[in-house]
């Protein structure tokens, strides 16, 4: 079953700029997709069409099966939403903004206080639950918005920067939150800037650059594709002689070098080369996450 199907889609705005240019592709059941890209790529406005905020120029977008162009708000139904933008009423009192939420799709009050309840307990929110949502702190507002999003129990999330601003321990327990919510069938697809994030949630990823898709791919072999690691080496005493033919390297101080790692020669060999030279590594790291490398050199190219 195709959650979502998108073809030929083709965004132009008013102003003329071209925000998304033939641009296709799938999602299936149980599917937790990333669309990365960076900022202006389309990320917003290709969720803006799915959600009904934004009209397409041309092309065809179908969810579970229901095309947009004929019935929109039978497909909204289906969706759960947490834009990129607070835009709740921030003197609502948090439960009120959820309840009212399931009220629109039609839930029946008894319901919706009972949804509102277990989603509120799960992300930590009960405690301020007659608190106007201008109390709340940023990172509790985002949940917030992931409770909205789930009132109705919607069997696909879109989630646009879902972290963003939020704590390193907060970001790690949503993390954990949207990994279950997939592992129980929901179908997810976020937009991030955090790299980290797409490689340790999605299975699959779409990259945009300036409305095209550049990359679709699984994330595990996107990142297998990868073929450069630079590694960040700390050792005691980065000897004055020291050389290492055959690698591309820089020392960085006396106690830091970094070493470009390329499938021709292995981290290995110039770990036996600084030990040779008397060396001792005293910590080792990739320079930065993975995808963000590669990320990187997309963007650049
Ligand atoms: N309402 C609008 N009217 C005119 N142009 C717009 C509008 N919204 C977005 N754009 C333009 O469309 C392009 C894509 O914007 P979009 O918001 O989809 O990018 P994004 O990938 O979500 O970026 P970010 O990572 O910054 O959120 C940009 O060039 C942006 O300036
Ligand atoms: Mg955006």
């Amino acid at each position: 079953m195709q959650v979502i199907s998108v073809k030929s889609l083709e965004k132009i705005y008013a102003n003329g700029v071209r925000a998304l240019d033939c641009v296709d592709f799938e999602m299936k059941k149980g599917d937790f997709l990333g669309l990365l890209g960076a900022n202006g790529a389309g990320k917003t406005t290709m969720i803006s069409i799915f959600t009904g905020t934004v009209n397409k120029t041309a092309g065809s977008v179908n969810i579970f099966g229901i095309d947009i162009d004929k019935d929109h708000n039978s497909a909204k139904k289906k969706i759960g939403v947490v834009p990129q933008e607070f835009n709740f009423n921030i003197f609502e009192k948090v439960i009120d903004i959820v309840v009212q939420q399931a009220g629109y799709f039609g839930i029946p009050r008894k319901k919706a206080l009972k949804n509102a309840e277990k989603l509120l307990k799960d992300l930590g929110l009960w405690s301020k639950r007659n608190n106007p949502a201008k109390e709340l702190s940023g990172g509790m507002k985002r949940r917030l918005m992931i409770v909205r999003a789930l009132v109705h129990d919607p069997k696909l999330l879109i989630l646009d920067e879902p972290t963003a601003g939020v704590d390193v321990e907060l970001r790690h327990s949503m993390w954990e939150y949207l990994k279950k919510l997939n592992e129980s069938g929901v179908t997810i697809l976020l937009t991030s800037h955090y790299l980290e994030e797409i490689e340790e949630l999605c299975n699959d990823v779409v990259m945009i650059k300036k409305g095209k898709i550049v990359i679709k791919d699984t994330v595990s072999h996107v990142l297998k594709s990868i073929d450069e690691v630079t590694y960040v080496i700390d050792v005691d005493k980065v000897k004055k002689t020291f050389v290492a033919h055959n690698f591309v390297y820089k020392i960085i101080d006396e106690n830091t070098l970094e070493v470009r790692i390329t499938q021709k020669h292995t981290l290995n060999e110039f770990l036996r080369i600084l030990d040779r030279n008397g060396m001792m590594i005293s910590n080792l790291r990739p320079k930065s996450n993975r995808l963000e490398q590669l990320f990187l050199n997309i963007l650049n190219a």
